[in-house]
Parts: structure tokens; sequence; C-alpha cells
């Protein structure tokens, strides 16, 4: 396999993950993040030290102290710095090193650690991971000013990223998949798909044959890996609702989804919406192992949609041998992503500019307005 072949792995070394480096991703969830309690966090295969200052402003820098390499997420917060555990060198959340208390005073001007630019947004904490300057930071006008209820979580997925992100382009899963759950919202027929590539990313259109409820489903997936989408009025939902979920490797192994949804109606602002009880991932686990069968679960867990979703990608293997694949016509957005990734990390490879992917400038309701009455027409 060439290098710009491999998706999968994510490391800093490798061109997926300089590829994704390149976008700023969410990388926690902002509430836990309680000032003066550093954590440490894995993204991307790699380790950080998040913590909130004193002045409740976030900051990720890097794991391990430059000194003897003791973590420093043990240590203590100090205004905005964060002072190790084990000598106390402090270092601001830009990675200067501030102070050395047993050292001369001329050293620490020698010694940096790596600060990332980061933000709070929507319920999350957005970082920049990678080299230079951190590009423009992507705002969701059409949630920023909603007057309805956004809610947002973080839910870890037991396999690979790129296989989410491929199964953002797959609207045929539904189907089956979610079989038990689209019946009643008018999206069992199978689709048939369309997809562009835009200057965001990947327009994707599943439409349906029957003249009811959502017989065209339009996504966008946003160049890394988010998806973008806005589920039609049906008659048993009918209030559309605006779906984001940014799928980000927290190893190569696992991911974690970063999903934020806004509901016509309630007028809640941003609430965070509380943990599945039983954790899908727990029930996914049963399944893997044969001591469960999705087709039992009960109809009405809240969780369904994740298990369904879990199995299907995890029983693919944690990370999925593509060369294997058999593709086929209605794997055109999984086919069009791959040659996007494929282009881009060559790109990355030989020293060329990739593409400026950017969203656009109206917001994502009026395009899919727009492709909705172009449907109809
Ligand atoms: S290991 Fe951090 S100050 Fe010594
Ligand atoms: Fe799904």
């Amino acid at each position: 396999m060439e290098p710009f072949e491999d998706f999968a792995h994510t490391g800093p070394d490798t061109l997926a993950g300089q590829f994704i480096r390149r976008f700023w991703q969410p990388v926690m969830v902002s509430e836990d993040l309680e000032p003066m309690r550093p954590q440490r966090i894995q993204v991307l295969g790699q380790y950080f030290t998040a913590y909130r200052g004193e002045d409740g402003r976030p900051h990720l820098v890097q794991d391990a102290c430059p000194h003897r390499q003791t973590q420093l997420y043990l240590g203590w917060v100090e205004d905005d710095c964060i002072r190790c555990f084990y000598h106390g060198w402090k270092f601001d959340g830009e990675g200067t090193c501030v102070e050395q208390p047993a050292e001369n005073e001329s050293f620490k001007d020698k010694v940096r650690i790596e600060g990332y630019p980061v933000r709070d947004y929507l319920g999350f904490v957005f970082a920049f991971l990678g080299e230079g300057e951190a590009p423009v930071f992507p705002l969701f006008p059409e949630v920023d000013e909603t007057t309805d209820t956004v809610t947002y979580n973080c839910h870890p997925v037991p396999c690979n990223y790129f296989q989410r992100v491929e199964n953002d382009l797959d609207e045929v899963h539904l189907h089956f998949v979610h079989r038990v759950s689209t019946d009643e919202i008018g999206l069992s027929q199978l689709p048939e798909i369309d997809v562009a590539e835009r200057d965001y990313g990947i327009l994707r259109k599943g439409r349906r044959a029957d003249d009811g409820n959502n017989v065209t489903r339009t996504a966008h997936i946003m160049m890394p890996n988010v998806l973008f989408t806005v589920t039609p009025a049906s008659a048993a939902d009918p209030d559309w609702n605006l779906h984001i979920a940014w799928r980000v490797p927290i190893d190569d192994e696992t991911m974690a989804s970063f999903i934020l949804a806004v509901r016509k109606g309630g007028g809640e602002g941003l609430v965070r919406r509380p943990p599945t009880d039983p954790d899908p991932n727990d029930i996914t686990e049963e399944v893997l192992a044969g001591r469960l069968r999705v087709q039992d679960l009960d109809p009405g867990y809240r969780g369904l949609f994740n298990v369904q979703d879990n199995v299907a990608l995890a029983g693919q293997g944690r990370i999925v041998d593509r060369s294997l694949d058999r593709l086929g016509a209605s794997d055109k957005g999984v086919i069009l992503l791959r040659q996007l990734w494929e282009r881009e990390m060559k790109a990355i490879h030989e020293g060329h500019p990739i593409k400026d992917w950017r969203r656009p400038k109206t917001s994502f309701l009026d395009i899919q307005s727009r492709e909705m009455e172009l449907v109809k027409s």
C-alpha cells in the first residue's frame, strides 16, 4: 500500500494524521474540563495535557514535561500556566517556560513545550493540532443563530474513525442497519445515491422513488471528518433535525463522535445530552461476542441507533482491510471519499498544497432548501 492510501493511521508522522491536523477538531466536552483540574487526553493517537486556567480559558499543551518526562497533567494550574509536579517547571498555554525554580535564570529561555490554539465552542473544546498558523475557526451560524434547543454529546465508538466517516457516505445502510427505526419515518426504501465534490467536501443525496415524506435526504460531508445533515420532516417527526457530527480518532482503533443536534422548538439553548443507559458500547460488545442479537434489542432503547452502527462498523474489524472490499454502484460516496482523501494525502506526501477546503458563505440550510427544490422540480 502506498502511504497516501493509508487512511486508518493518524499518528503525527502519518499522511492521514497530517491531513486531519490541518483542520480544527473537537477534543473534549467543555464542561468536563473544570478550572484548575488538568487532564490527560488522547486525540489522533497522541496524548496531550488539557487544562483550564483561573480565568476559565482552556489550554492544551504537550503531554510530558521536557525536563524528565513526568506527565504535566499531574501538576498544578497557576493563573493560566501549568506547573510540573516533579520539579516545578512552569509553562504558559503557548508553551513558553516561565519558571524553573531550581535552575539558573537563563536556562528557561532555552526550553519550550508545544502549546496548541484552543477555544470553547458549542459545548466542545476545539484545538488546532497542526503545524504553523491555525486556519480560520469554522463557525456554524446554523447553530449559533438558532433559538431552538441544541444538544451536544460525545461518545466513543469502538473502531477506526475512517470506518465511521465512510458510513456517513453510505445511505444504503439505513435500510438494513436501522430498519427497525427507519420504517416508521419513511426511510425504508432503498435510495438512489448521488454524490459530488463541493468546496467544503462532498454533497450526498439519496433519492427515494415514493412520494411520501423523506423522499430525499441530503448530507454534507465537510472535509475531513464532519457530517452535516438535515433530516426532512416526516409524519412521525414533524420538526426537522439538524445534526452535526465530528468523527475524531482517539487512537487508531477507537474514535469519538462529537455530536450537535438542533431540534425545532424547545428553546432551551445549549444542553448536554445525558449518557445513554445501558451504554451502547457495552451492548455492542455483547453483540459482537455472540451473546446478544441486535434484532432482539428493544426498539424503544435510546442507544439503538448507536448500537446498530457500532455493530456494523466494529463488525468489520477494528481497522478494516480495504484491499478486500468489492465496491459497487451504491458505494459511490465511499469511492469519492477515498479518492479525495488519497488526492489530498498524495499532495501532502509530495509537498504540494492541498485544496483550500472551506464551508459555504451561505447557510447549509439554504443549500439544503435549494437542493430540495431541485429535486421537486
Ligand atoms: S520532570 Fe517536570 S520539572 Fe522535572
Ligand atoms: Fe447509521
